[in-house]
């Protein structure tokens, strides 16, 4: 697939990164930019090079939402039928770590999106909002959901209800994002913490995301069940084998993978 609004890289350090490029538009999420985006990022789940991925916009924007001028003249049965925010679950599905490295505007399927995915690195300048009121609609990408988990109900309501801004310092007080960082160097910190994760036992990795992610759909027993069967399974790897040795002789441990 040639891409018209991503740019897509594969570091050396086993990173991929997808970078928004509609800078005009403030990298609204156009319904072309989302279906590119779930390509790459099933390309990027299935290269075995790959060890974690990061998305992110520029320095003015992450994304300011979905597209707007794309939604403006849909009726509810467009919305319905050809329900595009659906085609967007697909992040949902990708078994590797996502970072999202976030500056400026993020606001609305931008915001949602950030929090779709697995740690938010975001620079000074960020702004974190859901505004869908000021348009005449609420969130649809699960802003009012998973913001609430994130940072409590008061202030969602606050953001859902009368479009308030969270600034960087605020996302980071209320446990929405990992860390806050100058606007010089919040890429590169968040391409240093996927590198990281890149560079660790990939098959644990996975099962890692999956049970953190469980336990928001499950109840703490069913939750500490799943863990500790992920836990047993892990010991029928090699990589499980080859992290006790390699601790055991004072080396750094070889991943394979298996
Ligand atoms: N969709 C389409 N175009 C957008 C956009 C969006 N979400 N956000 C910004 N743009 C465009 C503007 O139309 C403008 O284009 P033109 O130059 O062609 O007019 C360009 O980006 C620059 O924007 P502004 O001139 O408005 O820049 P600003 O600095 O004055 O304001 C802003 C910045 C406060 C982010 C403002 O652009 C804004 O409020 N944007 C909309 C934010 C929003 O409401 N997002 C929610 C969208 S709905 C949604 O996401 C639903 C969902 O839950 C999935």
């Amino acid at each position: 697939m040639e891409y018209q609004n991503i740019i897509v890289e594969t570091l050396d350090t086993g990173v991929g990164l997808i970078r928004f490029n509609r800078p005009k538009a403030l990298n609204a999420l156009s319904p072309e930019l989302m279906e590119e985006m779930a390509h790459a990022l099933a390309a990027f789940d299935a290269d075995e090079k790959v060890g974690a991925m990061v998305l992110t916009g520029n320095e003015r924007a992450f994304a300011a939402g979905a597209d707007i001028k794309a939604m403006a003249n849909a009726g509810m049965v467009d919305m319905l039928t050809n329900d595009i925010i659906a085609k967007w679950e697909y992040i949902h599905s990708v078994a590797k770590p996502i970072i999202a490295a976030v500056s400026g505007y993020c606001l609305g399927g931008g915001c949602e999106l950030a929090m779709s995915c697995d740690m938010i690195i975001a620079s000074e300048t960020a702004q974190f909002g859901q505004p869908e009121i000021n348009l005449g609609i609420i969130p649809g990408f699960g802003g009012t959901q998973r913001l609430t988990r994130a940072v409590g109900k008061a202030i969602t309501m606050e953001m859902v209800l009368a479009g308030r801004f969270l600034s960087a310092e605020e996302a980071l007080a209320h446990g929405l994002v990992n860390h806050v960082y100058p606007v010089e160097i919040y890429l590169e910190e968040a391409l240093k913490l996927a590198a990281k994760i890149a560079s660790q036992a990939p098959v644990a990795v996975r099962l890692g995301k999956e049970a953190v992610n469980k336990s928001f759909e499950m109840t703490l027993r069913e939750g500490l069940q799943f863990e500790r069967r992920v836990f047993h399974m892990l010991f029928a790897t090699e990589d499980q084998k080859e992290g006790m040795a390699a601790f055991v002789e004072k080396r750094k441990p070889q991943w394979k993978g298996r």
